[in-house]
């Protein structure tokens, strides 16, 4: 089994990264970190530096890798060091929202793009966003955090977008959006306080959540937007 995880530096890809080094002691495992390599050493994983908003970043990293059984997109951002969400339409910054959308839609495209041909395969493969039940347009009850609403709204877009696409040129890869629930990591760190304890996630939770997802999932799914829990929530 060949794994990719994208964000491998991140609290919920180095979960993902951690589980597959314990659970499938025969996967290769390929994984990326933009700014500095994880500590975590071991022989198993091959860490690539990558920026995924980077069209030639990912055409590089694919040329490097021959196929994959598993691509997971576990990157994303929240906020900045100078910015956080907008409380209000009034607090929109078009950088920000740029930034939103550089960081959380164009990877997954980019990724797509160029792994394509790695996921085509006789046997199930899998290409999976890590979302977020904020960007379901259906669930949006209390408005806010605009940049980063409309930037996940728009991943789920590509995702069933890519979904339909692959149904021939891909068939037996399941594309899929996952919302991991509240977990604590540094993307969530800001925002924890008035998170019931039960409700806020640790990163192993919701990796092992992911996984147990992968072995019930089957192309003939390819096109939902799952939840830790396995519900499915509506676009
Ligand atoms: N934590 C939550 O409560 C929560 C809830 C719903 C959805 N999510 C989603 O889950 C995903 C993972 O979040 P997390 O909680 O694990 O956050 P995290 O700990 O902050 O990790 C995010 C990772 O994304 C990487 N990254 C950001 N932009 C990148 C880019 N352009 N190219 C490559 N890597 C990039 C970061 O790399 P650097 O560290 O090098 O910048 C970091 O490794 C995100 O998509 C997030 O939106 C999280």
């Amino acid at each position: 089994m060949k794994i990719l995880i994208i964000g491998g530096s991140g609290g919920i890809g180095a979960a993902l990264v951690k589980l597959y080094l314990a659970s499938k002691p025969e996967a290769i495992i390929h994984a990326t970190y933009r700014a500095h390599k994880p500590i975590l050493e071991n022989t198993r994983v091959n860490w690539f530096k990558l920026d995924a908003a980077s069209e030639q970043d990912v055409r590089s990293l694919a040329d490097s890798i021959p196929s994959l059984d598993i691509l997971i997109n576990a990157a994303g951002i929240l906020h900045l060091p100078n910015r956080k969400p907008e409380k209000s339409v009034n607090d929109f910054n078009p950088d920000f929202f740029h930034h939103n959308l550089n960081s959380n839609v164009v990877p997954t495209i980019n990724l797509a793009k160029y792994f394509a041909s790695h996921l085509k395969s006789k046997q199930n493969t899998y290409f999976i966003a890590l979302s977020a039940r904020i960007g379901s347009i259906e669930d949006n009850k209390i408005g806010g955090w605009i940049s980063y609403r409309c930037s996940k709204a728009a991943l789920n877009m590509a995702i069933k977008t890519i979904s339909i696409e692959w149904k021939h040129k891909a068939p037996n890869c399941c594309v899929l959006a996952f919302q991991p629930g509240t977990t604590d990591t540094r993307l969530s760190k800001p925002f924890q306080k008035n998170v019931p304890s039960t409700k806020l996630f640790t990163p192993d939770y919701v990796a092992h959540c992911l996984l147990d997802l992968l072995d019930t999932v089957k192309p003939t799914d390819s096109g939902r937007f799952f939840s830790y829990d396995r519900t499915e929530i509506p676009w």
